[in-house]
């Protein structure tokens, strides 16, 4: 049967994959519909889906090849789908580290050169984290100290894009988005410095600090993501405008229209806060990668970011279980017995059976609250 898409679709299994014009699979048959379909299947321009007659009833796998004849939205208005014969299943989405930043990578590089953002396949990758970062405290553990600073940039870029997706997502869940929304969070983060891959290669690989004409080059990758990703098919205007305005600040400070906070949305304030975040974790050929507990204290102090999202990040710390494992730079580890609840920056921990007071810790490179520590 026919549904409209919206709540109704909610529990009911989808009897045909749903596919767009160009051949892209959004939804396979056979899946349960969620809530955050509905909003994945309208960023698409997708008004209705074929699902089951009975809600939770099997698939009907003679039709599961067979693409819906969804009515789709483009930059030229609605059109039909094209009357395709049944697609290859897509890959599964990529499993580990090494794999997503493979595909990332090729993803921002195609987009750059101007073809459509693979949302599907970003989308797989975002999903892959929802289950894993589903706690308030995930952030902390992927902020992540990389004190080595990969030689080639668009390694660098990949990994930066990868840290920004999922420590957006994160913060998303932090402020209790609901799933649609973290979904395009992560899109934007991804994809919000897509514009450094039009930049001429020289002043990626630029070792010091930029000269004033430079820094007004490297400055415009925010305008030449933002020409990238607006009006694309399954990313929210909010999400594309993510490219232009991630470098703007609460407080005016930022880049490149030095916006004051309220004109920034939201969605765009936690993707500025996960750059900030995933930037001073990382090495650069001009300057080491700050320690977390410094990364973390500059920006909750900080009036360029916004101050919700700083108070959760000050509430989650504050939570933080007894058993966090701290870990320092020079290999050490030790375990969190107390936050001070004033000041939850300060710390008093457990190492080798010796108590180290309450104090500032200046070079702690992870923290990983125990029920995800390896995860
Ligand atoms: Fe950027």
């Amino acid at each position: 049967m026919r549904l409209v898409v919206g709540p109704e679709i909610v529990g009911r299994v989808l009897a045909r994959p749903v596919e767009l014009p160009d051949g892209g699979r959004l939804l396979s048959a056979g899946r349960r519909l969620e809530e955050s379909d509905v909003a994945y299947l309208r960023a698409f321009g997708v008004t209705a889906v074929e699902v089951d007659e009975e809600p939770g009833a099997a698939p009907d796998r003679a039709a599961a090849g067979r693409p819906a004849s969804a009515s789709v939205r483009t930059a030229e208005g609605v059109r039909p789908p094209a009357d395709r014969p049944p697609e290859t299943p897509r890959p599964p989405a990529p499993a580990h580290e090494g794999a997503w930043r493979a595909a990332v990578e090729g993803a921002l590089r195609r987009t750059a050169l101007g073809a459509p953002p693979p949302i599907a396949d970003l989308r797989a990758i975002v999903r892959s984290w929802f289950a894993e970062d589903a706690r308030p405290t995930a952030w902390v553990r992927l902020v992540r100290v990389r004190p080595e600073a990969a030689e080639d940039p668009a390694e660098r870029l990949a990994v930066h894009a990868l840290s920004v997706g999922r420590l957006a997502a994160a913060l998303a869940r932090l402020l209790g988005l609901a799933d649609g929304e973290v979904m395009q969070v992560a899109l934007a983060g991804l994809l919000a410095d897509v514009g450094m891959w039009r930049l001429p290669p020289r002043l990626l690989r630029h070792p010091g600090v930029y000269a004033p004409e430079e820094r007004r080059d490297m400055e415009r990758h925010t305008a030449l993501g933002y020409e990238r990703l607006k009006g694309r098919l399954g990313l929210s205007p909010e999400a594309a405008l993510a490219a232009l305005l991630h470098h703007e600040r609460m407080n005016g400070s930022g880049y490149p229209s030095g916006l004051p906070g309220e004109r920034i949305p939201l969605l765009v304030r936690i993707v500025a806060a996960a750059d900030s975040l995933a930037a001073g974790a990382s090495a650069r050929p001009y300057r080491p990668a700050k320690s977390w507990w410094t990364i973390v204290s500059e920006i909750a102090a900080s009036a360029a970011y916004d101050l919700a999202l700083r108070q959760a990040m000050l509430e989650s710390i504050r939570r933080l279980p007894a058993g966090t494992t701290v870990r320092f730079a020079d290999g050490r580890s030790a375990r969190l017995l107390r936050v001070d609840a004033a000041r939850p920056l300060l710390w008093e921990l457990e190492a080798d059976g010796a108590l180290l007071p309450l104090s500032a810790l200046p070079d702690v490179v992870a923290v990983d609250p125990p029920d995800e520590a390896g995860g």
